[in-house]
């Protein structure tokens, strides 16, 4: 069973995805808590609105990095957290908190990385770095977390095309759209697997 902790900065809509899939199609997968470093995303409101807890920690909140290390970790063994998924948190996860989750924690990425990814590149400057590059195709990975931003292993990707009059808004929700797919079948997958051993 994945007890899965979100960590997001924003609306929430893959969020709201993902949980919609684990309660429709019923893998063995539960959100069990929300973390948000920004009060006002609409991701806590949402998340609560399932019943399930949602938490606002920044790290502004504490007088140093250790402290803010040790309340996220003391919250995800109170809630008995096995797996992360950052949904649009546009915060470096401590560097500490990676290493004791190994290959647990993914983040979903809206452009088909290596390319158009690293510090900087989130949200609609993604969309934008893609538009002016002219592509013909973006799309959503969703890889693996380690220390160096948006470069840990890649698990899978989904492509959308790019037409010749797009607009960085019009890309972002084709994009999107396409994530809201990618996130809860990459989950249904990894619980499964995950399930046949027996974890
Ligand atoms: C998503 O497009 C996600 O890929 C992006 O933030 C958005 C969050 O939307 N993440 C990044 O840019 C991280 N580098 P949501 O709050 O509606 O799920």
């Amino acid at each position: 069973m994945l007890n899965i902790a979100i960590f997001a900065s924003g609306r929430g809509s893959n969020f709201e995805a993902l949980q919609r899939a684990i309660v429709e199609q019923k893998f063995p997968a539960a959100i069990v808590v929300v973390i948000s470093n920004n009060s006002s995303s609409g991701i806590l409101t949402l998340a609560q609105s399932f019943g399930i807890p949602a938490l606002h920690i920044s790290q502004r909140q504490f007088s140093d990095a250790n402290y803010f290390r040790q309340n996220i970790l003391g919250i995800l063994r109170a809630f008995k957290v096995n797996f992360i998924v950052l949904a649009g948190y546009m915060k470096m996860l401590d560097a500490e908190i990676i290493r004791e989750y190994p290959d647990r924690i993914i983040n979903i990425h809206p452009a088909l990385l290596p390319k158009f990814g690293g510090e900087g590149m989130y949200g609609m400057n993604v969309h934008r770095a893609v538009v002016d590059a002219h592509e013909k195709e973006s799309g959503a990975t969703v890889h693996y977390v380690n220390e160096a931003y948006d470069e840990g292993k890649i698990i899978a990707q989904q492509r959308v095309d790019v037409s010749p009059n797009e607009t960085p808004e019009s890309l972002a929700a084709k994009v999107l759209a396409v994530e809201h797919q990618l996130l809860p079948r990459v989950i249904k997958m990894l619980s499964e697997k995950n399930w046949e051993k027996g974890k």
